[in-house]
């Protein structure tokens, strides 16, 4: 029981890796307040949103939730006097690449706008332990595999949605270099799939997912004819792309490890003070088509697909070292490929129309 009661804000708990993270924070004894204004995640019949509805089910431990928007500084500022936090961890983004595109005003505003508004709330109110939550493709197209923390950054960022978690990567480094107080731990994941073991909570994209492993799922429960496979001529083993695919369930111990580091609980005596980075993922590619089969083996269901052309912005080949994190936060992912694709095809078989009751 690490946490010894201790108070940790979760901005964007509602979502996917929101709320098995806080699942685990609640399992080892820490107290949490939820902001999330539900940009991406239903509203469940009480006050609160589903997916904590099935948290608070799951770990029998309340959940605070503040209705909230990082834009809306003068109710953050709420959120911290009236709540004594500890930590943060921070996961709320507009997170769809192909969007970000289209609307980049909105994902400047939200993910770097919004981040820079908490950030000056907890300078406010004394709070200086940061996780946030980044991503692999702050690394853009690898020079070198597997990728090191070390990687040049920002480079080749495409899209504005990547770029807005280099940004907030580089503003919590002035911040940190302005004031060495400052506890800051960026966490890059590289592709989380698959659900909490229970089945009762899991992704629940809007629409049609952009993502392959929830796209599999969809087919495999019929709601989808056929998978679209980007590409079959890269130079990876069988021509299809390839990735670091991680359980979610391991993504999210990452965050309890991260945040040990901050606040000096479980193995770490000290409170951590700097800015640095970790990678987490398993240090294994897969290709779709090896992910594809592994799905087929998990649900017993045949998945139709479709070689086409490759999709722009993809990189051919993604995986992680991660060995830092091994060394310095003594974390590693556990589950395999078919623990992510049988998790996550109890998800959707138990949840065929995710946290909604009937059809999107
Ligand atoms: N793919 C398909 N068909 C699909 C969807 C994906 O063949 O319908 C392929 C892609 O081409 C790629 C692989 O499956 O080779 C994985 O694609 P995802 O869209 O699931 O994941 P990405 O690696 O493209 O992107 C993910 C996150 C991003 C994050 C990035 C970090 O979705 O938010 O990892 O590297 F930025």
């Amino acid at each position: 029981m690490t946490g010894h009661g201790k108070l940790i804000l979760v901005t964007g708990g509602a979502g996917y890796v929101g709320s098995h993270t806080i699942v685990l924070l609640l399992t080892e004894n820490y107290q949490v307040v939820v902001v999330d204004n539900l940009s991406n995640s239903v509203k469940g019949n009480g006050n609160l949103p589903e997916s904590l509805e099935r948290v608070q089910a799951l770990t029998g431990c309340n959940v605070k939730y503040y209705d909230c928007s990082l834009e809306d500084k003068e109710a953050l500022k709420r959120v911290f006097s009236e709540n004594k936090i500890d930590a943060v961890i921070h996961f709320a983004a507009l997170k769809a690449v192909g969007e970000s595109c289209l609307i980049p005003l909105t994902y400047y505003r939200n993910n770097v706008g919004g981040s820079v508004n908490l950030l000056e709330v907890m300078k406010d109110f004394g709070v200086k332990k940061i996780v946030f939550s980044s991503s692999a493709t702050v690394y853009g197209d690898p020079q070198y595999l597997p990728i090191k923390e070390d990687h040049p950054t920002g480079q080749g960022c495409t899209n504005p949605y990547g770029k807005t978690k280099f940004f907030v990567e580089e503003i919590l480094k002035d911040l940190w270099k302005s004031d060495q107080e400052w506890g800051i731990i960026l966490l890059r994941y590289f592709n989380p799939v698959g659900a909490h073991h229970s089945g009762l909570i899991g992704e629940d994209p809007l629409g049609i997912p952009n993502n392959l492993m929830p796209y599999i799922a969809q087919v495999a429960i019929g709601k989808r004819e056929c998978l679209n496979v980007f590409g079959s001529d890269y130079e990876t083993s069988d021509g299809t792309g390839v990735r670091d695919y991680i359980h979610i369930e391991d993504l999210a111990s990452g965050h309890l490890s991260a945040l040990g580091k901050l606040l000096g609980v479980g193995t770490t005596p000290q409170c951590y003070k700097g800015w640095r980075a970790y990678n987490l993922g398993t240090g294994e590619g897969h290709s779709v088509l090896e992910v594809i089969s592994a799905f087929e083996k998990a649900s017993q269901k045949t998945i139709k697909y479709k070689l086409v052309e490759r999709r722009l912005g993809d990189v051919p080949a993604s995986y992680a070292d991660a060995t830092r994190a091994r060394e310095e936060l003594e974390w590693t992912a556990k589950k395999n490929l078919l623990d992510m694709c049988s998790d996550m095809w109890r998800w959707q078989s138990k949840n065929p129309c995710g946290f909604h009751q009937e059809s999107k």
